[in-house]
C-alpha cells in the first residue's frame, strides 16, 4: 500500500472545467437518435405481441440507463415468462418474422417505417455466441440493434445505473468521458481482454461513493424500496432517488478534478494484487475475502470489479495477462496527460492507432 502515491493536482485543474463540460455535451446523443430508437421498439413490440401476446420487450444497457453516448448499440431484451423457454428456437423465429418479407401486413403509420424496413433487411440469429442473440443493423448509421432472451438481470443492473444517473449529474459528466476514453483508445473490448462498459460505468459510481465528502451514496446499504429475485439472486435498493438530489453537493469538485482523480486513482492508487471495488458495499473489498487470489478456469482476477448483483461475478475476469498491461498503460497515460498536457482534452482521446 506504501506504493499508492497521490500526486499533487496541476494547480491550473479549474481551467480545465469549461473544456471538459464542452465535450460532455457533444457525447450527448442527439434528440433524432432518440426518437428513431423509440420507432424501432414500438415496431418490434407489434412485431412481437402477434406472437408471444404475453411476452415483453425491454430496453437495457447504454440505451437505458442514461450513459449511451452518439452510435451506441441499442440493447433489447425480450421477456417470456416460461422456464422451459428454447432459447435459440425463439431467436430463429424471432429472426424470421423480422425478416422484411414478413412485415407487409404490419400496420405502422409512420414516415419512419421505410426506414426501419431498411433496418430489418439486416437480421442474424447469433444462437451460439455466448449471450445468445438476434442483431439487427442498420446499413446507413451503421448502429446495431441486438435482441436477447430473459435476460432480467441485465435489465435490473440498467435500472440501478439510471438510478445513480439521477443522484448527481458529475456520473453522467465522467461516465461519458471515460467511455469516451476507453473507445478512442482501444480499451473497450471484452473480446480483447479489455473492459466493457458496464465495468467502467461501475468504476466511475465507486470513485464517486469514495471521494470526500461523497458524491454518490451506496444505494444497496440503504433501505429496500426496489426489490426482485431474479435468477435467484435478490436485487434490492433504495431507488427513491429523487430524495437525494443535492446528496453530494457538499462536494464542489469539477468534472475536470475528477477526471484527473479518477485517472490517478486507477494508474497510482488501485492496489490491483489485493483489492475488489464493489459498489454493492460502497467500499474496497479484499480479494482474499472473496477467493479471487488465483486463476479458475479463465478468470484471472488481475483487476476485480464485483458486479452489484450476481456478486461471485467479477467484471475485470476477461482481463488477462497482457490486456492488464495493456490497461495500466493506458490510465498511466491518462494520468499524465490530465497532469501535464496543455490540452488534455484533445490528447486524451487521441485515437489509439496500432
Ligand atoms: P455501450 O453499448 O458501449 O454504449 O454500453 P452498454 O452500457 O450498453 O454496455 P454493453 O453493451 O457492454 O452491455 C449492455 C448491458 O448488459 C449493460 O449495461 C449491463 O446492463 C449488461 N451487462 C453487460 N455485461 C454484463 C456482465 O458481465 N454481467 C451482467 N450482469 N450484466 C452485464
Ligand atoms: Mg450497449
Amino acid at each position: 500500500r506504501n506504493l499508492r502515491r497521490l500526486i499533487p493536482c496541476r494547480h491550473d485543474i479549474h481551467r480545465l472545467k469549461a473544456p471538459f463540460l464542452a465535450i460532455y455535451e457533444t457525447l450527448i446523443p442527439p434528440e433524432e437518435e432518440n426518437a428513431k430508437q423509440k420507432q424501432l421498439l414500438t415496431l418490434l413490440e407489434k412485431l412481437v405481441s402477434k406472437e408471444w401476446p404475453e411476452a415483453r420487450l425491454h430496453l437495457y444497457g447504454s440505451c437505458a440507463n442514461s450513459f449511451r453516448v452518439s452510435k451506441s448499440d441499442i440493447d433489447v431484451c425480450l421477456a417470456i415468462e416460461d422456464p422451459d423457454v428454447n432459447k435459440s428456437e425463439v431467436l430463429l423465429k424471432l429472426a424470421d418474422i423480422l425478416q422484411s418479407d414478413n412485415l407487409q401486413n404490419v400496420q405502422v403509420n409512420d414516415l419512419a417505417f421505410q426506414d426501419l424496413c431498411n433496418v430489418l433487411t439486416a437480421v442474424h440469429a447469433l444462437t451460439r455466441a455466448r449471450v445468445p442473440i438476434v442483431k439487427l443493423m442498420d446499413p446507413v448509421t451503421a448502429i446495431s440493434c441486438d435482441i436477447c432472451i430473459n435476460n432480467v438481470l441485465a435489465v435490473v443492473n440498467t435500472k440501478l445505473l439510471w438510478d445513480y444517473a439521477q443522484i448527481d449529474v458529475r456520473l453522467r459528466q465522467l461516465a461519458l468521458i471515460v467511455k469516451h476514453w476507453a473507445k478512442s483508445r482501444g480499451v473497450n473490448a471484452t473480446y480483447q481482454g479489455t473492459l466493457s462498459s458496464y465495468a467502467y460505468v461501475l468504476m466511475c459510481i465507486h470513485f464517486l461513493q469514495q471521494r470526500r465528502p461523497a458524491i454518490l451514496p451506496c444505494l444497496q446499504g440503504m433501505e429496500r424500496t426496489y426489490a426482485v429475485t431474479v435468477d435467484n439472486i435478490e436485487c434490492a435498493y433504495f431507488d427513491q432517488v429523487e430524495k437525494l438530489s443535492g446528496f453530494g453537493s457538499r462536494n464542489r469538485e469539477s468534472i475536470a478534478q475528477l477526471v484527473w482523480t479518477f485517472f490517478n486513482y486507477w494508474a497510482y492508487c488501485h492496489d490491483y494484487a489485493n483489492d475488489v471495488i464493489s459498489i454493492r458495499t460502497g467500499s474496497i473489498l479484499s480479494k482474499r475475502a472473496k477467493d479471487w487470489t488465483r486463476r479458475i478456469g479463465n478468470d484471472r482476477h488481475l483487476i476485480c470489479i464485483e458486479d452489484p448483483f450476481e456478486i461471485s461475478h467479477d467484471l475485470g475476469r476477461v482481463v488477462d495477462k497482457n490486456s492488464i498491461r495493456v490497461l495500466r498503460e493506458e490510465f498511466e497515460r491518462a494520468a499524465q496527460i490530465m497532469q501535464f498536457d496543455h490540452d488534455p482534452c484533445v490528447t486524451l482521446f487521441e485515437p489509439y492507432i496500432l
